[in-house]
């Protein structure tokens, strides 16, 4: 069933010169018919630059806006409407309006992982590769960063001479893992180095031997001298991470999954490009707002 639905995928893909891209946290058969599989950064440069008519978003729904944010003249599909992330959700337009008359003088960091109408009124936007290099370069020494506290943190602690207003947003996948969690593990694997998400609180990113994005996680297990990893985000990473390297043993931690991000399969990627569902629509004039915004890190972020 599954090759049949690969080659149908295939062969309308040709068709209606479409591209797919994944993101590493997709099943396993979704990555494989990708064209490309990334990390957020990589996703939004990869919308950007390519040639086809159609892209088909196997994510959740802010990536799939942030690809048409970048390439209007696009149909972007969105196979499954409802797959959303929560933490987008946790920062609307009103709040940080009232953040930013509260601090005038800061300027507005948003996480990718964020509603395209608040990536609207936000100065730059970054992603977890590239949120150290964006408040760094960023010409302000107050910043309002949303939604995601932890990876705020994350930032705070590598910038301490910027003020860093955090929002109370957090991943729920990423948020629940404590220290215990990565003691025990450690405690029972004696030589596992420990590879982490910054979306993951201060208290386990300071247990980690490397704290990256998923490519940053991906690329580092790979030129790793070690062989042993307990890797510490969502498990869909572990598909590339065992295909790539078959000698290396990868340790995950139980329940480090994303209901939303598995919410897409086979079938819907095919129905998808058979009907031409779901269509992402953005009022203009919040795209634009948001382009300048996503431009703005495609231009800190690349070195
Ligand atoms: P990456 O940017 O590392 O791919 O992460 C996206 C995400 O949603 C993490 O939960
Ligand atoms: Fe959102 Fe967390 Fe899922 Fe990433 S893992 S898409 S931040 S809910």
């Amino acid at each position: 069933m599954s090759l049949y639905l690969n080659e149908q995928i295939l062969k309308l893909k040709k068709e209606k010169n479409a591209i797919i891209l994944a993101h590493y946290y997709q099943v396993s058969e979704i990555q494989d018919v990708a064209d490309f599989v990334g990390d957020s950064f990589e996703l939004s440069r990869k919308a950007k630059e390519n040639s086809a008519d159609v892209i088909v978003f196997c994510g959740v729904r802010f990536m799939a806006e942030s690809a048409k944010v970048l390439s209007p003249e696009k149909t972007v599909l969105l196979p499954v409407k409802e797959a959303g992330c929560p933490m987008a959700d946790m920062a609307e337009v009103d709040q940080i309006l009232q953040m930013k008359r509260e601090h005038p003088k800061a300027k507005v960091v948003t996480y990718v992982n964020s509603s395209v109408e608040v990536k609207a009124i936000s100065d730059v936007c970054c992603t977890s590769s590239n949120a150290v290099k964006i408040v760094r370069k960023i010409d302000s020494d107050e910043i309002i960063f949303a939604p995601d506290k932890n990876l705020g943190s994350y930032v705070q602690e590598h910038i301490p001479e910027k003020k860093i207003i955090l929002w109370e947003g957090h991943c729920c996948v990423h948020d629940r893992i404590t220290a215990d969690n990565i003691t025990r593990m450690k405690e029972e694997n004696l030589d596992v180095k420990v590879l982490v998400h910054p979306e993951c609180k201060s208290e386990v990113r300071k247990l980690a031997d490397y704290v990256g994005s998923t490519s940053g996680i991906i690329n580092f297990a790979r030129e790793s001298k070690d062989d042993n990893f307990l890797i510490v985000t969502e498990e869909g990473v572990l598909h590339r991470l065992r295909n790539e390297n078959p000698n290396k043993r990868f340790l995950s931690i139980r329940g480090m999954t994303c209901k939303n991000m598995k919410k897409t399969e086979l079938e819907d990627v095919y129905s998808c490009l058979v009907d031409m569902k779901y269509e992402i629509k953005i009022d203009e004039d919040i795209r634009k707002n948001a382009a300048k915004a996503m431009e703005n890190m495609l231009i800190l972020g690349s070195d």
